[in-house]
């Protein structure tokens, strides 16, 4: 089996002698990936070589790590900047999420064609390394929207291969898809459309369908999409709940907060994520429940992304701008309303939702949100989840989230407040049926069904 992802499981490193160091690799792929996959002698893995050290070891061929066969493509760096930062995240992230401020971006000039070639040439190299390596009839699970062109690449050259595409991110319905140029969105949707395409729920696979259709025409072939929703490692989770860096984090946590309650949110810094929205709703709650003043602390776990991206850089100062006037505002000599951490700590994460009372997920639009679904299963005090519609995670745990509308302050605060005073026997119910939807799916459930759709099959439940 080939995994083809952007990024890859493992990042190295030059040692002093010459040797190289291996690292576990960042992101919700490899997460979910890596450990099923290790220790398979089966598997290959094909990645962009990232760090310095990832260049260094794509220079000296295929690396074996915990048995994955790790093919790293070294890349020309301004055609990974192309690739990567303008079109995948500058552009396709942006329509998927729906991000763009359309009265002034985006604008399809020269630049654009550019990068759209990068985009083209990266998504090739994959597809190259791919028909190079690939046993017969061997089955390949693409990764994305950075390789959103690679199946049509593979399926023209390689036909006896078994192909699946897997979108972790939303995808834009008909209106938008029509934002990009016209010969973008057909060669994309084009792609896409020749091997069976994943999606975390139905809401992103129909609106993928409806794309599809617009683009392509009412008679296009289109391959059958199907839904796999991800689900968290508990026993991987629990692991790092137990190490003694979540540990010691949570004792951190315990001195700086007390027995004050605690509204929590982990994320990327990330504008879908709507970051600055949260403390806005928070600073409302303040203003008309003065009961909570000085008895919750809003902890906000969220650490850098993206840091090639001006936007990205905005936001963080934006959301350091957002703390600083709730704090100024509300603050008293022995209280800090936020508490805002932006070190990039995964234990620290953990530790956090372990101990939150509240956990706040107001994406504007999501993928899926796996938070949403590791906060329950690592949380001890019977938290409640203030759960975003526009993410995908909503779908499966409806019933025992309180929403929370990505653009409605308003009625935030309120889910907030009533998210703080739930009575005990209300919120362990509630926790109680969150716990089960939030386990039902594992990593291995996802893979198992990414592998019956390559095989052609309907996946086992
Ligand atoms: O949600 C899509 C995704 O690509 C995840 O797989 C990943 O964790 C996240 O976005 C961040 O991606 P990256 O840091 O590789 O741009």
């Amino acid at each position: 089996m080939i995994v083809v992802a952007n990024r890859g499981p493992f990042s190295f490193t030059r040692r002093e002698d010459g040797s190289l160091a291996t690292r576990r690799g960042a992101g919700g792929v490899v997460s979910a990936l890596l450990p099923l996959l290790s220790g398979r002698p089966d598997t290959t893995w094909i990645a962009a070589a990232i760090a310095p050290g990832d260049r260094l070891a794509a220079a000296r061929g295929e690396q074996v790590v915990e048995e994955i066969h790790l093919h790293l493509l070294d890349l020309d760096p301004e055609l990974s900047r192309l690739h990567y930062d303008v079109v995948s995240n500058a552009t396709l992230w942006f329509l998927h999420h729906g991000l763009f401020d359309l009265i002034r971006q985006p604008r399809f000039d020269r630049r654009f064609r550019a990068a759209w070639e990068g985009y083209v040439e990266v998504n090739r190299a994959f597809a190259d390394r791919v028909v190079g390596v690939a046993a017969e009839h061997e089955i390949a699970l693409v990764q994305d929207y950075q390789l959103a062109l690679v199946p049509g690449l593979v399926r023209s050259r390689r036909p006896d291969l078994r192909v699946v595409h897997f979108t972790h991110t939303p995808f834009c319905g008909p209106n938008s898809i029509r934002v990009l140029p016209d010969d973008v969105a057909t060669t994309l949707c084009g792609s896409m459309a020749s091997v069976p395409c994943g999606f975390h729920t139905r809401r992103w696979a129909r609106a993928y369908e409806a794309s599809t259709r617009e683009v392509l025409g009412d008679d296009a072939d289109i391959a059958p999409w199907f839904v796999a929703s991800l689900g968290p490692d508990a026993a991987a989770l629990e692991e790092v709940a137990a190490s003694p860096e979540a540990r010691a984090s949570g004792r951190d946590l315990d001195d700086l907060v007390g027995d004050r309650a605690v509204i929590l949110r982990t994320d990327r810094i990330e504008p879908s994520k709507n970051v600055v929205r949260g403390f806005l709703a928070y600073d409302l709650l303040l203003e008309q429940h003065p009961e909570w003043r000085e008895r919750v602390v809003f902890v906000a776990l969220v650490y850098p992304s993206r840091q090639g991206r001006p936007e990205y850089l905005a936001y963080a100062q934006e959301i350091e701008q957002a703390v600083d006037r709730v704090n100024e505002r509300w603050g008293t000599d022995g209280w800090v309303p936020v508490l805002l951490d932006t070190r990039d700590d995964f234990p620290r994460s953990v530790a956090g939702l372990t101990r939150y009372d509240v956990l706040l997920v107001n994406a504007m639009r999501d993928g899926l949100n796996l938070v949403a679904k590791e906060g329950p299963l690592l949380n001890r005090r019977d938290g409640v989840v203030c759960l975003s519609p526009g993410a995908g995670a909503f779908d499966e745990l409806r019933e025992a989230v309180l929403p929370v509308h990505p653009f409605d302050l308003t009625q935030t605060a309120d889910a907030l407040h009533r998210a703080l005073s739930m009575p005990p026997a209300e919120r362990a119910a509630l926790a109680g049926r969150l716990r089960d939807l939030a386990a039902a799916r594992s990593p291995s459930d996802w893979l198992a069904d990414l592998v019956a759709h390559a095989e052609g099959e309907e996946p086992s439940r």
